[in-house]
């Protein structure tokens, strides 16, 4: 799906025209080569900086970072002339008040107008809820406001994102450390302003971060088309073999996207009560294991709830939470260690969206279906999580107006909507081994949407 505008000022005299105008100003984010998938990493050196209490978190992610083959400076004067920082990784792990964090934060400000094109900033921060000391809470709290306000800030396609640690998580766990490189990467590129706890030390570093998904096998429901069908193509460019999920109707385009994948497509509506039986009965023929689920089939039957129909209301209830929460009850059983449980939830249901209460109560469902399974499917050393898009180029949202959606589009820090490949992206790093100590957490893919949290 084309954004006319984002192709009309990313160049040339309509860039100078949106400048003088001041109009806004969105360009062409940094996302994946499929060909030299995380190659560079990041478009320049990284810099590493701490608050001083935090100085031995940082030199062990510097550390890591070196292990990455990347340029690792400690000390903002180290950049070359004419060079441009590729990131900055801010550790503030063990900062005692919000005292300590301008010195950090004040040198950082000296570097910004040094960063690249797509540049990134990543804050390393423990979980405010696990400190008692009013001066400990405030420093963590602060870190929150300090990386929503900053990612405001930034230009040029560049990310500010943070990495909650819970309890005494180490800043190297392997789940700190895959979140640290989902961030830095391109992989990350409408992912902007938001913060992912870590809430333990599970997981594992995979052998091969370009392919981490090698031997597991993944179904998507709603495979045919949209954010579905890249899911499917981005986990199996990480090594998943896949099965695709639609409905009869939509059965030639799953076909092909399946083909590509050299997958398998497997035609069904999910609101069927035997759903997961026949996606398992399904899955077991063909690859005798199941390791991701990715609930991801929605629909939307938009009405102020004044002019609301019993039918769009159940309608859209029934495929968006109600058939996800009966398969869970078949899934969370069936997946063993390294399990993955991944849903589509939607900013809708986290700020609210006008037309959309029937939608809002389907999504804000999954974030709290999410939550409760956390516990239940960790027991077995398998993860439940979700992704929350904000407005994403996709065949859905094409049928929004032209005015409303013009504004939806641009009302994010990047300033244009996602693609569908930037969900799949952040849909294959919570399925893969790097993510094994993220659980019962919802992340948004919004480019931070300007509504809600
Ligand atoms: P889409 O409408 O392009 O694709 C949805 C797919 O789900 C279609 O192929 C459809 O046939 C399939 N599907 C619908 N009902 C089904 C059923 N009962 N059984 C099996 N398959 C069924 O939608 P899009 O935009 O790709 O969205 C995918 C998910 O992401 C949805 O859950 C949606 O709510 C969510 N989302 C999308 C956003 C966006 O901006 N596009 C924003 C936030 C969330």
């Amino acid at each position: 799906m084309g954004d006319t505008y984002l192709d009309l000022v990313s160049g040339g005299l309509g860039k100078s025209a949106a400048k003088k105008l001041g109009l806004p100003q969105p360009v062409r984010l940094r996302r994946t080569d499929p060909d030299s998938v995380d190659r560079p990493l990041v478009p320049g050196p990284v810099l590493v900086l701490d608050d001083g209490a935090s100085q031995a978190s940082a030199d062990a992610v510097a550390e890591a970072l070196l292990g990455w083959d990347l340029d690792v400076r400690r000390d903002p004067a180290e950049l070359a002339k004419g060079r441009r920082w590729g990131a900055v990784v801010l550790v503030l792990t063990d900062a005692g008040s919000p005292a300590a964090l301008g010195e950090p934060a004040l040198t950082l400000g000296g570097v910004l107008r040094r960063m690249a094109p797509g540049a990134r900033i990543v804050t390393v921060s423990r979980r405010a809820d696990d400190a008692t000391e009013p001066a400990v809470v405030a420093a963590r709290l602060g870190v929150d406001g300090f990386l929503r306000s900053l990612a405001k800030e930034l230009r040029a396609g560049a990310t500010a994102n943070g990495i909650v640690l819970a309890g005494d998580v180490p800043a190297t766990a392997p789940s700190a450390l895959g979140a640290l490189r989902f961030f830095l990467s391109a992989r990350s590129a409408f992912v902007d302003g938001q913060l992912l706890q870590v809430v333990s030390a599970e997981g594992e570093v995979p052998a091969d971060w370009t392919r981490p998904l090698t031997g597991m096998v993944a179904v998507v429901t709603g495979a045919a088309r949209g954010i579905g069908a890249s899911v499917v193509r981005v986990l199996a460019r990480d090594g998943a073999r896949v099965v695709g999920v639609d409905v009869p109707a939509a059965g030639d385009s799953l076909s092909r996207v399946m083909n590509e994948v050299r997958g398998s497509a497997l035609q069904l509506d999910i609101t069927a009560d035997d759903a997961a039986e026949r996606i398992l009965a399904h899955v077991r023929e063909r690859y005798g294991r199941l390791d991701v689920v990715v609930h991801n089939a929605g629909i939307l039957r938009d009405k102020l709830l004044a002019n609301m129909t019993e039918d769009r209301w159940h309608d859209l209830l029934a495929v968006n939470i109600l058939a996800p929460l009966r398969m869970n009850e078949t899934f969370a059983e069936e997946l063993g260690e390294g399990g993955r449980i991944i849903s589509l939830a939607s900013t809708s249901g986290i700020a609210g969206n006008r037309g959309q209460t029937n939608y809002a109560t389907a999504k804000a469902g999954i974030i709290g279906m999410t939550r409760a399974l956390a516990p239940v499917v960790a027991a077995n050393g398998a993860t439940a999580n979700a992704v929350a898009p904000g407005f994403i180029e996709t065949d859905m949202t094409a049928r929004i107006p032209a005015v409303p959606r013009q504004v939806a589009r641009r009302a994010n820090s990047l300033q244009q909507g996602g693609q569908p490949v930037d969900v799949a992206e952040a849909i294959a790093f919570l399925a893969s081994p790097q993510a094994g100590g993220i659980n019962g957490q919802t992340l948004r893919v919004c480019g931070q949407n300007m509504v809600g949290q």
